[in-house]
């Protein structure tokens, strides 16, 4: 209230009393105005006939009309069904209100904006029907809203099922594999074959055999993505493991020309580890830090594997001088299935598996990288 409203000790006159009403009237009014203005909902008012007397900010932006272009009209033409506008303004009538759930409305452009519609009966001072007001509320953010549950639910549901599907994978591909190891030992000691026939026969099958074995890898990384198991708690050394994977990644090193340097801190680094998991992760960035060399292009290709220990902590850093990684793709590379690899030879799935794997073993993974001069990966490990 203000200071000019309050009245004062000497008794106000009719038209003082009169005045001051009309004052605090048109005050609420006007508060009344802004809320229904700034309101995100589409709100408007109808007369007696049905036709519009207010329409608020929020409808000009939910169905692009402007409040000059519809006050004047009846509020039916906005509706994508106009007789059962009617028959809700109807309704509300006799029963004083209508609800009515994703209700359509015509936007100005064409399309069909969907809200939950409630109308209100609006009734004079003796009591008569005066018209009514409608408060919409746009559905579309809710709907997505649900939309998004119902998908990340999925997205759980899938990863869920991915450990089953990967083992009923497994299986047929175990069997195409040994069936296809057969076939190349007959096809090689076949009798009156033509060596064109064998050497396309021998072919075709090599080319089954390298894809089961990526099938197998890749049921195999998503086995140990799924895995929910506690990582096994045995004594290894980390350094005999590096050599070990190494020597598996060996024939891949030697036919890109590029060199694994050991730089181990002096002895052996013990640590209580799942042997398995801690391979997967080696295999895993020493398998990108080669592709990374090779993908440079350059001679002096190096793989460096260099271990250190701080108290309770092992770090494990494999650096490669290979082609660095873009800003771009540093956003990307914990993805799952996001690879820059050409289509066949990379799955996407070894860092957010490095990443997923160290976090059940409690440690921490990083990386450094420039791009043209290479990257580090660098794992640490609590001892035990
Ligand atoms: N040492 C690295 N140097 C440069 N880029 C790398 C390096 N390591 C990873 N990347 C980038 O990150 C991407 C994702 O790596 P990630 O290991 O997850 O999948 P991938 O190697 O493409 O496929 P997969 O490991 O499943 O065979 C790679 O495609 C590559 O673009
Ligand atoms: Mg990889």
């Amino acid at each position: 209230m203000e200071s000019n409203d309050v009245p004062n000790s000497r008794s106000e006159t009719t038209s003082e009393v009169i005045a001051r009403l009309e004052r605090e009237c048109s005050r609420a009014r006007r508060h009344l105005a802004t809320v229904l203005e700034n309101s995100s909902d589409m709100v408007f008012a109808t007369d007696a006939d049905g036709i519009l007397v207010s329409f608020n900010r929020g409808g000009e932006r939910a169905i692009g009309y402007s409040s000059e272009q519809v006050m004047g009209r009846p509020a039916r033409d906005l509706a994508a069904d106009p007789s059962e506008f009617e028959r809700l303004e109807a309704l509300s009538r006799t029963e004083g209100r209508a609800t009515h759930q994703e209700y359509p409305f015509r936007h100005k452009d064409g399309h069909i904006v969907r809200f939950d519609l409630s109308l209100i009966a609006i009734t004079d001072s003796d009591g008569r029907f005066a018209g009514t007001s409608s408060v919409c509320r746009d559905t579309a953010p809710m709907k997505k809203f649900h939309d998004d549950l119902i998908r990340v639910d999925r997205l759980a549901e899938i990863g869920r099922t991915a450990s089953g599907i990967a083992h009923e994978i497994n299986n047929p591909v175990a069997v195409i594999g040994e069936i296809s190891g057969w076939i190349e030992a007959v096809v090689g000691d076949a009798k009156g074959m033509a060596r064109e026939d064998r050497e396309e026969l021998e072919t075709a099958v090599q080319h089954i055999v390298k894809q089961v074995k990526r099938c197998r890898g890749i049921t195999r990384q998503l086995l140990a993505y799924a895995r929910d198991s506690e990582p096994a708690q045995t004594s290894l050394d980390v350094h005999e493991l590096l050599r070990e994977t190494v020597s598996f990644l060996n024939p891949e090193l030697r036919h890109k020309d590029i060199e694994a340097v050991f730089d181990f801190m002096e002895g052996s680094l013990l640590l209580q580890s799942d042997k398995q998991m801690l391979e997967q992760i080696f295999v895993n960035l020493i398998s990108n830090a080669i592709h990374a060399v090779k993908e440079k292009g350059e001679a002096g290709g190096r793989v460096v594997l260099k271990t250190s220990r701080d108290g309770s902590t092992v770090q494990i850093r494999v650096s490669d001088n290979g082609t660095g990684i873009s800003e771009e793709n540093q956003k990307r590379m914990y993805d799952l299935f996001f690879t820059t690899k050409p289509a066949g030879k990379g799955t996407g799935l070894g860092l957010p598996i490095c990443r997923d794997i160290i976090g059940k073993l409690g440690g921490e993974f990083s990386f450094e990288t420039q791009v043209g001069e290479g990257t580090t990966f660098i794992v640490r490990l609590p001892t035990g």
